[in-house]
């Protein structure tokens, strides 16, 4: 099957991707007969380029590394922007996306204070026409997935988010194909890397100012790390947990939230001297028929697989009503862990796409 990428964001987790792609190619092709190309991108500052015969990865990113605008010409040309290129990809690659070969990678920053806008359009009107869309960004699920998922399924095309919680670690998935007769009554789990990095700094001797220096220099941290730092990355994740796996209706803005700023290391050191481990826990459960999210710091105790997770370690304990509770752990993150979740779902939409062609079903949209 061949695929045409659309690419909203070209940040650390998207440069990544479009590595990971050429680095997995052989993999795509001889395992899942699958061949990608990129054949438009939209960045922020770094200009757009669309070209329906496909991009070259190489030149993009080595565009991208010098500063110049990555269509080779002067940067931020006038227009170029999202609703630019999805008209490009409407004109150019028509039959494509009425096959449902054209998926769009949004991978655009976090940002809390506009009710999931504007990643929530970009999704909205990539499945108008006729793409798929696959997300990193936490922001649509967390503020839209009702609407979202509504609005694929009567358009007959996927909307995938793997990546938006504990990178490439599948939850999503994993719950959608393993537990489908089970319900998930609570969670707990630490799903920021960037804070369990700061807090398990500060128990070595560091401080959190260099730590969080690390965070960014590496591309973890959030493009405005204060969204690690008060939690919103972790409310925004546990809004898209309680939507997804609990049928819920929760937004960031729902989630009880309380970062770690005012953890200091004494706070974290007294802990440790208890035998504790500061952490910053997530978590949702009913209560009297509301389901309440919350993002706070915790004194573990040692026996808590929660109080086990170091540095970028993250980690999530599902509590089902048949299997009693499914941990899942990621011990190395990192962005090419969140990569590959675009990657994975990339490969997931080519096998239903394979699958439905070969039982004959229609991709086209629903009337
Ligand atoms: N800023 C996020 C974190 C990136 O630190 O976990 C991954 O969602």
């Amino acid at each position: 099957m061949y695929l045409d990428l659309l690419l909203v964001g070209f940040g650390h987790v998207a440069r990544r991707f479009v590595k990971l792609l050429d680095e997995r190619a052989s993999v795509l092709h001889d395992r899942h007969d699958v061949r990608c190309r990129i054949v438009g991108v939209t960045t922020a500052r770094h200009g757009a380029a669309f070209d329906p015969n496909g991009l070259s990865t190489a030149v993009l990113l080595d565009r991208y590394a010098s500063g110049s605008s990555i269509d080779g010409t002067d940067r931020d040309r006038a227009g170029r922007d999202y609703s630019w290129l999805l008209s490009e990809a409407r004109h150019h690659t028509a039959t494509a996306c009425a096959e449902g070969r054209v998926v769009l990678i949004e991978t655009t920053p976090l940002d809390v204070t506009n009710g999931g806008f504007p990643a929530i359009d970009h999704v909205r009107e990539a499945l108008l026409a006729g793409a798929h869309v696959i997300t990193a960004n936490k922001a649509p699920v967390a503020f839209g997935y009702r609407d979202l998922a509504a609005r694929a399924a009567a358009a007959g095309r996927r909307f995938f988010f793997e990546g938006a919680v504990m990178d490439g670690i599948p939850i999503f998935n994993l719950v959608r194909e393993t537990l489908p007769a089970c319900e998930i009554l609570r969670f707990r789990g630490v799903v920021n890397a960037t804070t369990n990095f700061i807090l398990t700094a500060m128990e070595r001797g560091r401080t959190y100012h260099d730590a969080l220096t690390e965070m960014q220099r590496a591309g973890i941290a959030e493009a405005d790390a204060s969204h690690d730092e008060d939690g919103w990355d972790a409310a925004a994740k546990t809004a898209a947990l309680i939507n997804v796996l609990m049928d819920g209706d929760a937004t960031p803005l729902t989630v009880a939230r309380e970062g770690i700023r005012a953890i200091t290391p004494d706070r974290v050191h007294d802990a440790r001297a208890r035998g504790r481990r500061i952490r910053l826990v997530a978590s949702a459960q009913r209560e009297g028929g509301l389901l309440l999210g919350r993002v706070a710091p915790e004194e573990l105790h040692p026996g808590d697989p929660l109080a086990q997770l170091d540095g970028l370690q993250n980690g999530l304990l599902l509590e089902t009503d048949v299997l009693g509770t499914v941990g899942i752990l990621q011990l190395d993150g990192g962005l090419t862990q969140t990569a590959y979740a675009l990657l994975s779902d990339l490969i997931t939409i080519a096998k239903q796409g394979t699958r439905d062609r070969n039982r004959g079903h229609s991709l086209a949209p629903s009337p």
